[in-house]
């Protein structure tokens, strides 16, 4: 089976082949960071156009590269939501357009189920495992059993951890985007110059909050007055240091939540943006050898945005027969536990509105 996906949902515009046998033969991501570096962040207007003016181009070098013709593909896949709905409009539009002019099966991939699912395209994992997803969107903990079968134990009352990464490096004068530029000054720094909170340390669950962290940091900037080199790079070691602790936390929480509940040893599996950084890596994958279970991550270049996982993701809900219609409607808010759906105000997306989520 032969899927072609498309990732339009952020700053990324990126189209994929993806064969069922976990056969990436084309991957084309184009990012727009500077075109929104600018601004410090994401500007979804610009993102829309920004999708437009690049998609049919990056469809045609995933496709060339594949050595691949539309003919001989089995489905198309395309993000179906959450996130910045002009540019989910985007992708799905173009995968629309290319099933019906093709005749080919269209899926509508959530794209938290991607993130969820890549782990399977780079590994081989089985169900059921645990999901620390961390982006700059979003941040939760999920169960997952298998395709479409997600329990959310937790989610953070505040900011994502990618978005605390990104706001505390503006901070610190680093630039944007904010998370490896922070991983790198924090190599040289000392994590324990500055003492920073651990917000939700110890406490029962596997809720975050970010907010405070980043607060926190401010703080000790104003005190501190002029940053120097070392400064910066202490204030990034000891972020990192608190923020890699906490996520810890909550998933050693998630690990005897599952075990009591499910009474079988998960996998512990990272995906998202953050779960590039190398220091976290390290710190979950402790976790999971003091828990004796495994642990698994996508490679880094499949960690952020990219058609690849979509791809992928549709390739496992072909497998179980699950295409979506030509009047799917793109959707800005998406969970994967259907459980969320009924609880209003839930809490998964960034406080300025901006960020995508549940
Ligand atoms: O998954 P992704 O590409 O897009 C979203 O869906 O948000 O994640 C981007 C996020 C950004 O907040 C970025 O700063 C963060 O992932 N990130 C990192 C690292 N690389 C990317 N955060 C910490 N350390 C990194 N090495
Ligand atoms: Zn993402």
């Amino acid at each position: 089976m032969l899927i072609l996906g498309l990732e339009t949902s952020c700053d990324e515009t990126s189209a994929a082949v993806v064969r069922d046998d976990g056969e990436i033969l084309s991957n084309v991501v184009v990012s727009q960071l500077d075109e929104h570096r600018p601004f410090g962040g994401v500007v979804p207007e610009i993102a829309a156009r920004s999708h437009l003016d690049h998609l049919d181009s990056v469809v045609r070098e995933a496709m060339d590269r594949s050595g691949v013709a539309f003919a001989d593909l089995d489905g198309i896949a395309a993000t179906g939501g959450p996130g910045l709905i002009g540019g989910v409009m985007v992708g799905v539009t173009a995968g629309k357009t290319i099933a019906l002019s093709q005749g080919l099966p269209f899926v509508a991939v959530n794209h938290l189920e991607a993130h969820a699912l890549t782990v399977r395209l780079s590994d081989d994992v089985p169900f059921p495992y645990i999901l620390l997803l961390v982006s700059g969107g979003h941040c939760q903990i999920l169960a997952v059993r298998g395709v479409g079968d997600y329990s959310l134990y937790g989610s953070t009352i505040d900011d994502a951890v990618g978005e605390a990464f990104d706001k505390t490096a503006k901070l610190l004068g680093l630039g944007y985007p904010g998370g490896p530029a922070l991983e790198k000054a924090a190599q040289t720094g000392d994590p324990s110059r500055f003492g920073l909170p651990r917000p939700m340390y110890g406490r029962p669950g596997c809720d975050f909050s970010f907010a405070g962290l980043k607060t926190a940091v401010r703080q000790q900037i104003d005190r501190l007055g002029a940053l120097d080199a070392q400064a910066v790079a202490d204030l990034a070691a000891a972020f990192q240091s608190c923020a890699g602790a906490v996520l810890r936390d909550r998933c050693a929480n998630a690990i005897d939540r599952f075990l009591t509940e499910e009474g079988v040893a998960p996998t512990l599996v990272v995906a998202g943006g953050v779960a590039a950084n190398k220091h976290l890596r390290g710190v979950l994958e402790d976790l999971a050898s003091a828990h004796e279970i495994r642990f698994a991550a996508p490679p880094i270049a499949l960690c952020t945005d990219n058609g690849a996982m979509v791809a992928w993701a549709g390739v496992e809900r072909m497998r179980l027969g699950l295409t979506d219609g030509l009047d799917f409607a793109p959707r800005p808010r998406w969970p994967l536990d259907p459980a969320v759906q009924v609880r209003k105000g839930s809490r998964a997306i960034g406080t300025d509105g901006a960020a995508v989520g549940q």
